[in-house]
């Protein structure tokens, strides 16, 4: 199965940003290991700080993938676009969040984007991004 995990705005700091909530492991040394995790499907990954461009990967995502793993970080507090594209969406698209967004600042408790999505995962670290390919695998994308 063919699946898209979609980056969102800063998250290429991944490794630097702010290590106490983030980590200090960089996106793709995990993305090395998902891979290997998950041999026989195919993890394409896209990052992006321009919202316009993350609307136009979920666009090709429905016509190329089976389902999409996306943490729109920021944008996912302020989006009606991405919002507006995801409601139209055919394939499943879980949210991730690295962290905990519901302990955190309360801006960051309203998600835009979650009520559109098949699930929201949030607080898990990394390990919400394995929780979503494995989610989408086993429901068919
Ligand atoms: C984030 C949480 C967002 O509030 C924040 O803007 C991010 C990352 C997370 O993965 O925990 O950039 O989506």
């Amino acid at each position: 199965m063919r699946l898209l995990i979609l980056n969102g705005p800063n998250l290429d700091l991944l490794g630097t940003r702010e290590p106490a909530i983030y980590g200090t492991r960089t996106f793709e040394d995990f993305l090395v290991e998902l891979r290997k995790e998950f041999p026989g499907h195919q993890l394409d990954y896209f990052q992006s700080n321009v919202e316009g461009e993350m609307i136009n990967a979920l666009r090709n995502a429905e016509a190329n993938c089976a389902g999409v793993v996306m943490n729109a970080a920021g944008y996912s507090h302020t989006s009606v676009a991405l919002r507006d594209t995801l409601a139209g969406m055919q394939v499943p698209v879980v949210e991730v969040h690295i962290s905990n967004v519901h302990a955190r600042e309360p801006f960051r408790h309203v998600l835009l984007t979650a009520a559109v999505s098949a699930g929201c995962i949030t607080g898990f670290g990394l390990e919400g991004y394995r929780l979503a390919v494995e989610y989408l695998l086993r429901r068919g994308g």
